[in-house]
């Protein structure tokens, strides 16, 4: 008998068994991933539902919870360009995907709530799991509104533990 020793040339076959597999192995990475973006805000009375002590004292201390009232108050005699400048540090999420639009739209996010320092929510109040939102902060959070400028023009720098609950 004699044996015949061919090159390996995979059929369309084989190639496609192996992209499948392929597939499957990376399908749970893919899913995390689409997870992970399509987090979205949820608003502060969702977090309330699970966290009162926190939310109490958020709401009676913190005045970032009211942080829209200093918008209207001083609305008049602001464009609507100046508005839009208010409300990247004085509303929960806006310009990110599911954060504050309007105050007709988006009542819940009008506000700053837990996700302007804990991130957006969603994954989390639907899980319970502590992995799905941030814990650990950093003064670099604050630092995107209580920003250097702000800092030095109000001599004022945030205490990474006040002001929150
Ligand atoms: C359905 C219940 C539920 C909801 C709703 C919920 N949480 Fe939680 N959360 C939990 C549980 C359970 C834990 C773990 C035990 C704990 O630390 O109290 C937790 C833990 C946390 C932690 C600590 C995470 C850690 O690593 O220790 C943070 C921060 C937090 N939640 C923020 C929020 C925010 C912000 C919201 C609203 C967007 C929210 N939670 C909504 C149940 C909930
Ligand atoms: C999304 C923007 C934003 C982020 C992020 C942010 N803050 Fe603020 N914070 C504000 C605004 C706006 C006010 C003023 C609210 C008002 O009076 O209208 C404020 C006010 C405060 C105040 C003083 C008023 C009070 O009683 O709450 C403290 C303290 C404070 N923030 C702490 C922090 C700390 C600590 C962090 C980071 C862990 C942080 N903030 C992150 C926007 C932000
Ligand atoms: C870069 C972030 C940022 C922007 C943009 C911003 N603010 Fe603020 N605002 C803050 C922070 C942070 C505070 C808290 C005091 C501090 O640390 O400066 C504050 C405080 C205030 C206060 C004082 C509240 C109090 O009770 O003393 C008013 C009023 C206010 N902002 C209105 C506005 C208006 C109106 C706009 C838009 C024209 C605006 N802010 C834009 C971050 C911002
Ligand atoms: C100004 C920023 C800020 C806001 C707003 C905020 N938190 Fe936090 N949160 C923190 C910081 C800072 C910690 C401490 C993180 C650490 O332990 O490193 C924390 C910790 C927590 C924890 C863990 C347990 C604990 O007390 O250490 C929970 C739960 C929590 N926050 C829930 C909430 C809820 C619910 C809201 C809204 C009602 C909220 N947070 C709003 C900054 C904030």
């Amino acid at each position: 008998m004699k044996v015949i020793l061919e090159p390996f040339q995979p059929s369309f076959r084989t190639i496609f068994l192996c992209m499948l597999s392929l597939f499957y192995l990376l399908l749970p990475t893919l899913s995390a991933q689409a997870q992970g973006e399509s987090k979205t805000y949820v608003g502060t009375e969702i977090c309330k539902g699970c966290h009162e002590k926190e939310h109490t004292r958020f709401i009676t201390h913190s005045k970032m919870s009211s942080s829209f009232k200093s918008i209207t108050r001083m609305k008049k005699g602001l464009t609507a360009e100046e508005l839009k400048k208010c409300y990247e540090c004085h509303t929960t999420g806006y310009g990110k995907a599911g954060g504050f639009k309007s105050e007709a739209e988006t009542p819940d996010l009008k506000n700053l709530g837990c996700e302007a320092c804990h991130g957006p929510g969603s994954g989390h109040a639907s899980s319970s799991n502590p992995k799905d939102i941030k814990r650990r902060l950093d003064t670099k959070d604050c630092e995107t509104c209580h920003a250097k400028d702000r800092v030095a023009a109000f001599n004022y720098k945030p205490v990474l533990f006040g002001g929150a609950h």
